[in-house]
């Protein structure tokens, strides 16, 4: 949490200056080289002095990883009380300030046994040199959603099961206005025919479930925007099994329907008036007797067949289901979906950009702009007619891998567009962007990035 308060009062345990060349401080005159830490003892108060390198050449993605240094640097650890004077008024600015403190200091040691003298001081209270304008509070309050989200991506895949998503989703929900929830367990999505959704979870002892979430907080005559999260609890890739390398990762696999969460956790908090549904597809794709099988034919809900090329290839078939499900009893004038859908759009794109398709270019234009105004990046990759054909099966209407080598990210993609219905649609292929493995990336440390929460949140807030 950050509170707000437009005097500097220097009585807490530490004060961050933040200084860009040439601003000198009265307390200290010197010119700090960008990422430098100095910290001043004067009497009972201490100064982290922060350098921040040439104004014009400090970009608002260098802002957040120096905030974070200074955050997890040593002279902090220990402070109960944290006030940050910031470089600037600017409102950019202080957003990423903010984030750089919650979302750049946010780490996963849940399961870390703590030492008996860490006096390491987790809850801080961090007050901010500023005036409390809704924008700032408001990127706390969504940098919170990000955190649920990281939460739910880095926690064990057997604790975030699919009851467990249930049970986030009614905590989350309880209580608040205008909503209600369907949710479809074996049983519902056996009579309904939601049969891919049903193949993909055949051979784990976990019930698969389909979450739907109705906030009616817009206008009566308003259509929907549903966002849709896969949400395969584990990956194991079925009886096409992972290879050692590829399958130790695959608890993220739900990183979809976590930023679905972490979305949803936010238009709550916000009050965004909007009629909006939050899906999420939940399912676990196991290995054993009963999994589903690489030559199997199968019908889904849409009345398509599909031939299983590859059983690995379930994110698609779970999803095809869900936007079926969801255009056809809820007929929402706009679709968005996260999914860790394909190693090829980590081939393609690495992990700081999320691959964005589209069936609308007006859509696409403005999740691109949401994704660089809050720097939770994404980059567009095309899908085309042409496409279809390399989806084909001589034995069913289409296929869940693709005939030609090359470009799976955008095959994948053609695979779900199969099942818009003509609804107006956008997805955000996360594979690669909402985790990061080894030591970290920009400002985030290892494990889940929440990728695609702050992006969504800015579009619902600004479109
Ligand atoms: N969940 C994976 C995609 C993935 C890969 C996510 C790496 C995060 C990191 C997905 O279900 C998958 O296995 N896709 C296959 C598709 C292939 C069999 C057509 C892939 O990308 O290899
Ligand atoms: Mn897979
Ligand atoms: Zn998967």
């Amino acid at each position: 949490m950050i509170l707000f308060s437009p005097h500097t009062n220097h009585d807490k345990d530490v004060t961050v200056v933040l200084l860009t060349a040439g601003q000198i401080h009265s307390r200290f005159k010197k010119d700090l080289e960008k990422g430098e830490l100095y910290p001043v003892l004067e009497g009972s108060k201490s100064f982290l002095f922060v350098g921040l390198g040439k104004a014009d050449k400090l970009s608002l993605t260098d802002l957040r990883i120096q905030v974070r240094k200074a955050f997890l640097s040593n002279y902090l650890q220990k402070a109960k009380t944290v006030e940050i004077v910031p470089h600037s008024k600017n409102d950019a600015a202080i957003v990423a300030i903010i984030e750089g403190v919650i979302i750049g200091s946010y780490i996963w040691d849940k399961y870390k046994s703590k030492d008996k003298d860490d006096k390491t001081i987790k809850v801080r209270q961090v007050t901010m040199a500023v005036e409390a304008k809704k924008i700032f509070t408001d990127a706390v309050t969504i940098c919170e959603g990000v955190s649920l989200t990281r939460d739910l991506v880095n926690d064990n895949a057997d604790t975030i099961t699919s009851d467990y998503l249930e049970k986030i989703v009614r905590g989350l929900t309880k209580a608040k206005k205008n909503i209600s929830l369907e949710i479809l367990n074996r049983k519902e999505l056996k009579a309904k025919g939601l049969n891919f959704h049903l193949a993909v979870n055949q051979a784990s002892n976990k019930e698969p479930k389909l979450i739907i979430v109705r906030y009616a907080g817009g206008h009566k005559n308003e259509a929907y925007t549903a966002f849709i999260g896969k949400g395969l609890t584990f990956d194991t890739g079925g009886l096409n099994l992972k290879p050692t390398g590829s399958i130790e990762t695959m608890k993220i696999d739900m990183g979809g329907a976590a930023a679905v969460c972490g979305l949803l956790k936010n238009v709550l908090a916000l009050g965004i008036k909007k009629n909006l549904l939050f899906v999420l597809g939940i399912a676990e794709n196991s290995i054993g007797s009963a999994a589903y099988k690489p030559g199997d034919v199968i019908t889904g809900y849409a009345g398509k067949s599909v031939e299983i090329g590859n059983t690995d290839a379930e994110g698609r078939l779970v999803l095809a289901d869900a936007f079926a499900y969801t255009v056809r009893n809820y007929k929402p004038a706009k679709m968005i979906d996260l999914a860790t859908l394909t190693g090829a759009c980590v081939v393609a794109l690495g992990f700081d950009y999320s691959g964005l398709f589209s069936n609308c270019d007006e859509l696409a234009r403005q999740l691109l702009d949401a994704a660089n105004k809050t720097d939770d990046r994404a980059w567009r990759l095309p899908i085309y007619p042409e496409l279809k054909e390399h989806i084909k099966s001589p034995i069913a209407d289409l296929k869940n891998t693709s005939n030609i080598k090359g470009g799976g990210a955008s095959t994948a993609a053609e695979f779900l567009h199969q099942f818009t219905e003509g609804t107006t649609w956008a997805h955000l292929d996360i594979a690669g962007s909402s985790y990061t493995e080894g030591a970290g990336r920009m400002y985030y440390g290892h494990g889940a990035t929440g990728a695609g929460v702050r992006l969504l949140t800015h579009y619902l807030l600004n479109n």
